[in-house]
């Protein structure tokens, strides 16, 4: 009888994959989880080499990558597209592709039909998506559909304007108490993680105590299990203002205009191409090329 390599079963994660169990190990042993955002295949290589734990597919490309002023517009084709591109370059790095706005809200039924072709045909290891109260439902029906699960609070920038715009949230004790509570039944309704953006350090400090699953932060300081940034934002890419909370790491922005421009500069000057950029063909095949041109001119 021969043997055949057995086929993972339906649900197994690729080989060389970060388990998801392993970010709850992270926590208790005090291992900072790094994710960062990306976009397309390069950026989810890059990140993957650069031994990131998580990348998030974030709506944050409706700013960073398709020009809006705000994640609202970003859609669920356009969302697939992107994340599909990431999971085609990361390997090891968890994916997590954030639901956009309106894939969700609606129902249980809806978000479960969403979330399941984010698992599909974009190959998404889990969802995230922003909220608690009625949000808890979705993020019930998920889990028990077996679809990982990252929850988002404080700032949660799809509902930006009934936040008051892109501020820090949970800064009274009755709204912190309110963030602390949503975190727990966020837990409890079964999320791996939780993602805590724009919260006081000291709340977020608190919320990270209380809980079992790792908590990422964006601008909630250096007590939670993880940090996350925007790959524009870490990058220099992004040419919009910044939160206060975002540490730029490079300028790739003037590197990329340096670059383009050298580029430009070299066509109009006729420095670019060079001989070793171009292609040759045998002396005998060009003096043919020649003869049969000057044929095709007596032809015309
Ligand atoms: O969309 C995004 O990039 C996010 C991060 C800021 C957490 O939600």
């Amino acid at each position: 009888m021969t043997t055949r390599p057995r086929k993972p079963a339906a649900g197994t994660p690729a080989p060389g994959k970060l388990a998801l169990p392993e970010l709850a190990q992270l926590k208790l042993r005090r291992q900072p989880i790094a994710m960062v955002t990306a976009y397309d295949a390069p950026s989810g290589r890059l990140a993957d080499a650069a031994g990131a734990d998580l990348i998030l597919v974030g709506d944050s490309a409706a700013m960073t990558v398709l020009g809006h002023d705000s994640t609202v517009p970003a859609t669920m084709e356009e969302m697939l597209v992107l994340t599909r591109a990431v999971t085609r370059g990361a390997r090891r790095p968890l994916v997590v592709a954030d639901m956009p706005f309106g894939s969700f809200q609606v129902s249980d039924e809806e978000a479960m039909h969403n979330a399941i072709r984010f698992l599909k045909e974009a190959r998404a290891d889990a969802v995230k998506l922003e909220g608690a109260g009625p949000m808890l439902s979705r993020v019930h029906a998920l889990v028990g559909g077996g679809i990982p699960v990252m929850g988002h609070l404080g700032l949660t920038p799809q509902s930006a304007t009934m936040l008051g715009g892109f501020k820090a949230q949970g800064r009274t004790a009755q709204k912190a108490v309110r963030l602390y509570e949503d975190a727990l039944a966020l837990e409890a309704a079964g999320c791996f993680a939780i993602v805590l953006e724009a919260v006081p350090a000291a709340v977020a400090a608190r919320i990270t105590e209380a809980l079992s699953v790792p908590t990422i932060g964006i601008g909630a300081g250096a007590g939670t299990d993880g940090q996350v940034l925007v790959w524009h934002d870490l990058l220099g890419l992004y040419e919009g203002n910044s939160p206060r909370f975002v540490k730029q790491y490079a300028d790739l922005a003037t590197e990329i205009k340096k670059a383009v421009g050298a580029f430009v500069e070299d066509v109009r000057e006729r420095r670019f191409p060079e001989e070793r950029h171009t292609y040759a063909m045998p002396e005998e095949e060009l003096a043919l090329f020649e003869e049969a041109l000057e044929d095709v001119a007596e032809r015309r």
